[in-house]
């Protein structure tokens, strides 16, 4: 799914990356701008991180959700990331943590706020 982007930009850097229409367990892969971006949610509440394995490149939204551990899995070698934090959770560590971005909900709408670069 493809959107606009920096024409979006709202108070305090968060910018509308769609509409918060996903259902229970649902991983999305979203293009914003240069970035493509996982959106999930999980247990009511929804959190991003770069959809781009920082491992191998292969895209988390392809991969399934390890509900005990409350993490994406990587469909490519099957590395654990943690919602919210985006920390890696396998062991042993052969790749970073990915990138996690904040997220509000706001009328509706997913709004995520990317680090400064
Ligand atoms: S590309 Fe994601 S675990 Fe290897």
């Amino acid at each position: 799914m493809r959107i606009g982007g920096s024409e979006n930009a709202m108070e305090e850097g968060f910018i509308d990356v769609g509409p918060a229409d996903l259902t229970e367990g649902e991983l999305r892969g979203l293009e914003v701008g240069e970035r493509l971006v996982l959106v999930v949610r999980h247990q009511g509440r929804i959190t991003a991180m770069d959809d781009s394995c920082n491992h191998a490149g292969c895209l988390l939204s392809g991969g399934w959700l390890h509900q005990r551990k409350a993490a994406v899995v990587c469909p490519c070698h099957e590395y654990a990331f943690e919602l919210g934090s985006g920390r890696n959770l396998t062991i042993p560590r052969l790749c970073d943590d990915q990138c996690a971005f904040e997220v509000r909900v706001e009328r509706g709408r997913v709004m995520i706020r990317f680090p400064r670069e």
